[in-house]
């Protein structure tokens, strides 16, 4: 039988159960050990009826005392540890809804991509079409077709990339080279424009680069003259450009008689003001008119080829070519 010593351990051991336990999962073993249908204080609690009368009163009283101190303890040490697993799931799970979100990077053009489809604008205005062209390109679109001899300093491979192993085959010097391909696939009045990448072997400097953008245009018609293609460039330089002072000089080209440039005033990285080619343009020569087979006595025509990098330099103040190229976000996100 049971006697209050016994009662007195059971209830020891099970509160320094209770405060030794550190998880909630861990204190259910031990309320069901101590406190359970099977636990010996359960089965002091039920025999108490089959006691001597005069033992009953003393153990009953006992056993239901240290119950209740287990059960009081037990009910604490859960609060406790309940407080516990919370606070450490909240600091292993920390979520600051003060802090500032992650930006999302968003995409935006390229500002070449942005200035060529300004430029693109201002022509679709005028009725001319964009028409498109290889960057790996033959000599003969490229040159022989643009009344450009062999042996011409243009076509030597100083100046031009040759594709290896392919004789004949190189990459587009200039955007002109769309011109004999337009006209062959189409019959006149046209009037073309043609963006992209063309690719010189140039010494790299503040405003040359191995690879830049040209904007190809070309215009054959009845009674195309000097005073037509001028009027035109005027009119894309002033849209493009607003008052910057440009001018207009004579220049040589081989496919274009007479040959003229378009200077544009431009503001280098020292602040010094100088003119800047912006562009090459004439009136189509009548041997490249023949070369496409069109009846040069008939048609006449002009043509230019913008550098739509130097364009971006001068619109935005932008001191140096590569950084076009470099693909440095902190310059390029100035333009998005
Ligand atoms: N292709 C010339 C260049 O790269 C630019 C040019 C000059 C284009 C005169 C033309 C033109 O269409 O008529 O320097």
């Amino acid at each position: 039988m049971a006697t209050a010593d016994d009662i007195a351990q059971i209830r020891a051991r099970a509160l320094a159960d209770t405060a030794g336990a550190t998880t909630l999962a861990g204190l259910d073993d031990v309320r069901v050990q101590h406190t359970g249908r099977r636990s010996t204080l359960a089965g002091i609690l039920a025999s108490i009826g089959t006691l001597p009368p005069e033992e009953r009163g003393g153990v009953g009283k006992a056993a239901n005392v240290a119950r209740r101190d287990i059960e009081a303890a037990l009910t604490e040490r859960k609060s406790d540890l309940e407080a516990s697993e919370l606070a450490a799931q909240l600091t292993g799970d920390r979520t600051d809804v003060t802090l500032p979100g992650d930006p999302y990077p968003q995409g935006a053009l390229h500002l070449l991509s942005q200035v060529r489809l300004e430029i693109e604008d201002i022509f679709l205005a005028l009725g001319y079409e964009i028409a498109d062209g290889p960057e790996v390109e033959t000599e003969h679109y490229n040159f022989t077709a643009l009344n450009t001899p062999e042996g011409h300093p243009a076509r030597s491979s100083s100046d031009t990339f040759y594709v290896d192993g392919t004789s004949g085959t190189i990459l587009r010097t200039q955007t002109s080279s769309v011109q004999v391909r337009v006209m062959e696939a189409r019959t006149p009045p046209l009037y073309v424009i043609s963006p992209g990448a063309v690719y010189r072997r140039d010494d790299v400097d503040a405003t040359h680069s191995p690879m830049f953008h040209q904007l190809e245009g070309l215009a054959v018609d009845e009674g195309l003259s000097l005073a037509h293609l001028i009027g035109t460039l005027k009119h894309v330089a002033g849209q493009l450009l607003g008052s910057t002072e440009y001018r207009i000089i004579p220049d040589f080209f081989p496919f274009t008689e007479p040959s003229i440039q378009l200077l544009v005033r431009w503001t280098d990285r020292s602040g010094r003001g100088s003119w800047m080619e912006l562009l090459g343009a004439g009136m189509v020569d009548p041997n490249v008119l023949r070369f496409a087979g069109y009846d040069s006595e008939r048609w006449t025509g002009f043509a230019f080829g913008m550098g739509l990098d130097r364009i971006a330099m001068v619109r935005h103040g932008v001191p140096d070519l590569r950084m076009l190229f470099e693909g440095d976000l902190r310059f390029l996100d100035q333009f998005s």
